[in-house]
C-alpha cells in the first residue's frame, strides 16, 4: 500500500504504452542507434603484448600529393581501448588518423607502408627475436605506390601518367618470420579483409597471408567499413571455422576479436601450464 508499492503489471504496461505510443521503440536504420553498451570483459590479456595497426598508409607522388584510401582509423582505435580494457599492453603502428587513440598505448606514427613495415618489425621484436603476443592488422595498406617518387613538385601542365607498383605484403612478409619462431613464442597473427560485393576471396587470403584469424568484412555496405561506427564481420579461421557475426559496434567487434585472441593465446600456452598438473582447460 501507499506510494512505494510496486504498480500492478497491467497499469505498468499502460503506462509504457502511452509514453511511447505508436513510435517504433528501435531506430530500423543500425547507424542511427546509440552504440551498445559493450558487455564487460574480465582483464583476460593481462600481461599479454599486442600489436595494432589502425588507420590507412600514404604513398608519396611528390612533396605534396600523395596516393591514400578512405581509412579512419576507428577500427583500430577500437581494438586498442579494447585491448587496454582487458589489460594488455599495446603498441599501436598508426598511418593517417582521423580518430583520436586512446591513452595509454605506445604509439608509432608512419606514413608509407614501407615506413609501416619497419615499424612493425620494430614494434614486434621481430629483429630482437622476442616477439609480442599477437598482432592485430586493422589498417588500410596502401596496395599501389608511384613507381617513382618526384622530389619537387609536379607543375600542372597538361594530363599526367603516374606508373604504379605493387607494395610488398607488410602482413604476409611479418607471417613468413613469425613461422620460424618457436610455437610458444608465436605471435597470434589477425588480418583483415576489405571486400567488397562477396566474401569469397577471403578464405584464399587467409590461406595466402598465412595468420590464424582472418576478419572479412564488404566495406560496400551500409553500416560497414570506412568511416562508420558499425561493422559486420565474418571471422574466419585456420582450422576452417567461419563466424558470422551480426552488426555491431567497432568495440565489440574487436572485444569478440580478442576473445578468439585470447582464447588462442590461452591454447598455445596450455602445454607449458599443463605439465605435471591436473588444473587443464577444464579447471579455468
Ligand atoms: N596488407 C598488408 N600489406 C599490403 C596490403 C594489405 O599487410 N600491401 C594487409 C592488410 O592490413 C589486411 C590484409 O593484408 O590486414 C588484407 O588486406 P586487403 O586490402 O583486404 O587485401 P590485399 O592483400 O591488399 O588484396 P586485394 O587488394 O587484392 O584485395
Amino acid at each position: 500500500v501507499g506510494e512505494g508499492r510496486l504498480a500492478e503489471l497491467p497499469r505498468i504496461v499502460d503506462a509504457v504504452v502511452d509514453a511511447i505510443g505508436d513510435r517504433p521503440v528501435r531506430a530500423p536504420d543500425a547507424a542511427a542507434r546509440p552504440p551498445l553498451v559493450p558487455a564487460l570483459r574480465e582483464a583476460d590479456l593481462t600481461g599479454r603484448r599486442i600489436v595494432v595497426t589502425a588507420g590507412g598508409t600514404r604513398e608519396a607522388i611528390d612533396p605534396v600529393r600523395y596516393l591514400g584510401n578512405r581509412s579512419t582509423g576507428k577500427m583500430g582505435a577500437a581494438l586498442t581501448a579494447a585491448a587496454l580494457d582487458r589489460g594488455a599492453e599495446v603498441t599501436v603502428v598508426a598511418g593517417a588518423l582521423e580518430v583520436p587513440l586512446p591513452e595509454g598505448a605506445r604509439v608509432i606514427r608512419v606514413e608509407s607502408t614501407e615506413e609501416m613495415a619497419a615499424a612493425l618489425r620494430e614494434a614486434m621484436g621481430l629483429d630482437a627475436a622476442a616477439s609480442v603476443d599477437a598482432l592485430v592488422m586493422a589498417a588500410a595498406v596502401a596496395d599501389f605506390r608511384p613507381a617513382q617518387r618526384a622530389g619537387q613538385k609536379l607543375a600542372r601542365d597538361g594530363a599526367l601518367t603516374l606508373q604504379l607498383e605493387a607494395t610488398p605484403d607488410v602482413l604476409a612478409g611479418v607471417a613468413a618470420e613469425v613461422r620460424r619462431l618457436p610455437a610458444p613464442h608465436r605471435p597470434v597473427l589477425v588480418g583483415f579483409a576489405a571486400e567488397t560485393g562477396s566474401l569469397e576471396r577471403a578464405a584464399g587470403k587467409l590461406a595466402a597471408k598465412g595468420v590464424d584469424l582472418l576478419v572479412a568484412n564488404d566495406v560496400a555496405e551500409a553500416g560497414s567499413g570506412f568511416g562508420t561506427d558499425t561493422n559486420r564481420v565474418t571471422i574466419l579461421d585456420a582450422a576452417g571455422g567461419r563466424d558470422e557475426l551480426p552488426l555491431l559496434t567497432k568495440r565489440e567487434v574487436a572485444d569478440r576479436i580478442l576473445d578468439r585472441v585470447a582464447r588462442a593465446l590461452d591454447d598455445r600456452n596450455e602445454p607449458a601450464q599443463t605439465v605435471g598438473s591436473t588444473h587443464g582447460r577444464a579447471a579455468r
